[in-house]
């Protein structure tokens, strides 16, 4: 792809042949006279004797008269030992440069030099711009050796994003082509395949900045999870999070998260559109017909025993989050995460064993008596779950703004 060597930089200095025992105090007289280069130790073996030591000199120090350090400096140096100059040739070679370095000659001149990416576990994600699309190759090499191992992976994205699960196209530049990988976030580990999933290690701030507002124990409907940035987190801290995407692998990773982070108890995922996912979970009596064609027939634990938190939120107040509905929805638009404040119910149900996902309808119902009792889906549906939502994640595509219209609706319910 390119010769390498045509990065040497070859350097003719100058080095003194000490006793190893002097290189300490020795360092200290010649402090400003020693070679000052990046990644570069000034004091190294002398292949002649064991004993002995090469200072090398920084590249101002010309002659081997030594005439260009100040004499005081040489006097105290001749104090120590009998001093000895030796030449010495120094290759900053290609494992020497940095990406920026080697980029810079290789590119045209005046071109902004790509050196950054995103980072995605063993992934590089570079965005080259069309006129360094003929470096490519070259671009992704430099990036791949300069990081390795910390990136195995240097992928370019092709073209603009046009698919409904919002995943760029790739072509892998560099490196192997597995692009299943782990992120971690805030103590939590994501694991992703890059070309199937969104991801975008960016949002990793309002992630943390939405989670933040959740409390233990509230309820969370995440609309569009994708693998769980919002999801996980919120599960962590302790919330019954009903996560929801379109797109099954996500879905799958969803899961997988949820295991991987050992919350999967609290994360129901549902591989579902959003506008049908949201309408099962604000199922009403009246909206029985239309519901009962997505029922599962999945068998639901109901406890009947409010559990200590559950009974003290029965005499809490319906929580009334300031931030007004306006503020959640403000400035929403592609890739804007807004957390709608919902109405708060206490939460009476508990969801076990059976697989979570597909599940239509989410339920929630206050029972009294009877104990831990099994009833079916069908007859679940009939309660108001979305009452018991606290917050609804939406984080979303421009073009399902439409959604707000429902959710702002919801709200207001
Ligand atoms: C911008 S991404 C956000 C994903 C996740 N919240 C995150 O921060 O990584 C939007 C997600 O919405 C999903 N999506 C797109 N259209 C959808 C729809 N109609 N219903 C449900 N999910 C949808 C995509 O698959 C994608 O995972």
């Amino acid at each position: 792809m390119f010769d390498e060597s045509q990065f040497d930089v070859c350097l003719k200095l100058w080095a003194l042949r000490i006793p190893r025992e002097l290189c300490k105090v020795a360092t200290r007289a010649l402090n400003g006279y020693l070679l000052d280069k990046a990644r570069i130790k000034p004091i190294t073996e002398d292949s002649t004797c064991e004993r002995n030591r090469l200072m090398i000199l920084s590249e101002k120090v010309k002659r081997s008269d030594l005439s260009d350090i100040p004499e005081q400096v040489l006097d105290e140096m001749k104090k120590l030992c009998e001093i000895e100059v030796v030449p010495y040739s120094l290759t900053l070679g290609y494992s020497y440069w940095g990406a920026d370095h080697l980029l810079k000659q290789i590119l045209p001149p005046g071109v902004e030099v790509p050196t950054s990416f995103e980072t995605i576990g063993h992934i590089a994600h570079l965005n080259i711009h069309d006129e360094l699309l003929p470096y490519k190759d070259v671009i992704a090499k430099v990036i791949f050796d300069k990081n390795y191992p910390r990136i195995q992976t240097v992928v370019n994205k092709v073209g603009t994003i046009t698919n409904e699960f919002r995943v760029p196209k790739f072509e892998v530049l560099a490196g192997k082509s597995d692009m299943v990988t782990e992120v971690k976030q805030y103590g939590a580990t994501f694991k992703l395949d890059y070309s199937l999933v969104y991801w975008n290690s960016r949002l990793e701030h309002e992630h943390i900045r939405l989670v933040s507002n959740f409390q233990p124990g509230e309820t969370i409907c995440d609309m569009f999870a994708g693998i769980g940035p919002f999801a996980i987190p919120a599960a962590q801290k302790g919330c019954m999070v009903y996560a929801n995407d379109l797109n099954p692998d996500s879905v799958k990773y969803l899961k997988i998260n949820g295991q991987l982070n050992k919350v999967d108890d609290l994360v129901h995922t549902f591989n579902l559109d959003a506008r049908k996912f949201i309408s099962q979970m604000m199922s009403l009596p009246e909206s029985k017909t239309s519901l009962e064609s997505d029922v599962l027939t999945e068998e639901c634990e109901i406890n009947s025993e409010p559990s200590k938190q559950e009974a003290e939120s029965d005499t809490t107040p319906v929580r009334n989050d300031n931030a007004s509905i306006g503020d959640g929805l403000k400035g929403l638009c592609a890739d804007a995460v807004a957390a709608v404040p919902a109405a708060k119910r206490p939460l009476d149900i508990s969801k076990e064993g059976a697989n979570a996902e597909d599940c239509s309808v989410l339920v929630s119902s206050k029972r009294k008596g009877n104990g831990n009792k099994r009833i079916r889906a069908t007859e679940l549906s009939y309660s108001k779950t979305w009452e018991h939502v606290d917050h609804v994640v939406m984080n979303l595509p421009a073009s399902a703004l439409t959604f707000l219209g429902l959710s702002l609706s919801l709200s207001l319910m």
